[in-house]
């Protein structure tokens, strides 16, 4: 597949074809999604719950997203590479923007960041903008800021909230943002902002009007049996793999049917063991 570059995703004509996206988070995931035509690989902040077990992505570090981030660049090939900036990385002040992002680049190895937020961080995708790193912007529902959102909770749904966003989404694109994530919103209101911008849109949960999709590798997969929200689909089912593989090494090992001594162990010349003994 050939290389994802900004000007292909802003140019018009593959805008027509919408724009695949998947998060990965170590390198097994990476080259999966570097075999098939994925054009954008995230190492979503998602990694705090669904790899690390955090509750939720505000406990994520800077230095544990790096150490994903290289690992999900060493088998990252054609897709452009994005990582969300942590939790308290880059909204303090855009200096503090800019010094995450840059080791994002530097110790991280991605190709360009991922902010949450609306029109108050503006400023700092201008910043970083303007210093050659590529942004890419996210409204809607910020799993950032849960507790101040009272919960995962669709946005959008008041004309007050969806006028909100869609300010959002023209102040992010003027700012300099190369795409905005729009996350849980109504599909209507996905097509509407997607229609509004030039840049393009990657809905998760924003319904199929936005230029492109994104979904979380485990959602994706079927591995997360935690909460499964109305906008995942599993396309596998790898958590009932996982089972069937993880019971049948234990029973076999207990029953004394693995290792098989013909077929999976080493054997030694018998003149050899004559001597030995
Ligand atoms: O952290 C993440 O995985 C994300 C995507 C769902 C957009 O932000
Ligand atoms: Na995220």
């Amino acid at each position: 597949h050939a290389k994802t570059t900004i000007a292909r995703l802003l140019s018009p004509r593959a805008s027509k074809t919408p724009i695949t996206a998947l998060t990965a988070y170590d390198y097994p995931t990476a080259l999966a999604c570097s075999a098939h035509p994925v054009d954008i690989t995230l190492v979503g902040d998602s990694l705090a719950q669904v790899c690390l077990g955090y509750p939720s992505t505000t406990r994520l570090s800077l230095d544990e997203m790096l150490h994903h981030c290289r690992a999900v660049a060493r088998g990252t090939t054609s897709p452009l590479l994005i990582a969300d900036m942590p939790f308290g990385t880059y909204a303090p002040s855009v200096s503090d923007a800019i010094r995450s992002a840059i080791r994002m680049v530097h110790e991280g190895h991605v190709e360009g960041v991922k902010l949450e937020g609306g029109g108050e961080i503006a400023e700092h995708v201008r910043a970083l903008t303007k210093i050659g790193i590529p942004v890419m912007a996210h409204i809607g529902l910020l799993p950032q800021r849960y507790v101040s959102l009272s919960g995962y909770r669709v946005q959008g749904r008041t004309a007050e909230s969806a006028s909100t966003l869609l300010r959002a989404a023209r102040a992010l694109e003027d700012a300099g943002a190369f795409s905005i994530v729009l996350e849980a919103i109504p599909a209507v209101l996905g097509a509407y902002i997607t229609e509004q911008l030039n840049i393009p849109t990657i809905g998760v949960g924003a319904g199929p009007g936005t230029s492109g999709q994104v979904l979380v590798w485990d959602d994706m997969v079927g591995t997360w049996s935690g909460h499964k929200p109305r906008f995942v689909r599993h396309f596998a089912d790898v958590r009932k793999e996982v089972a069937r593989g993880v019971s049948g090494y234990v029973n076999a090992v207990k029953n004394g049917s693995f290792p098989d001594p013909n077929r999976e162990g080493y054997s030694m010349d018998h003149s050899e063991w004559e001597i030995f003994l």
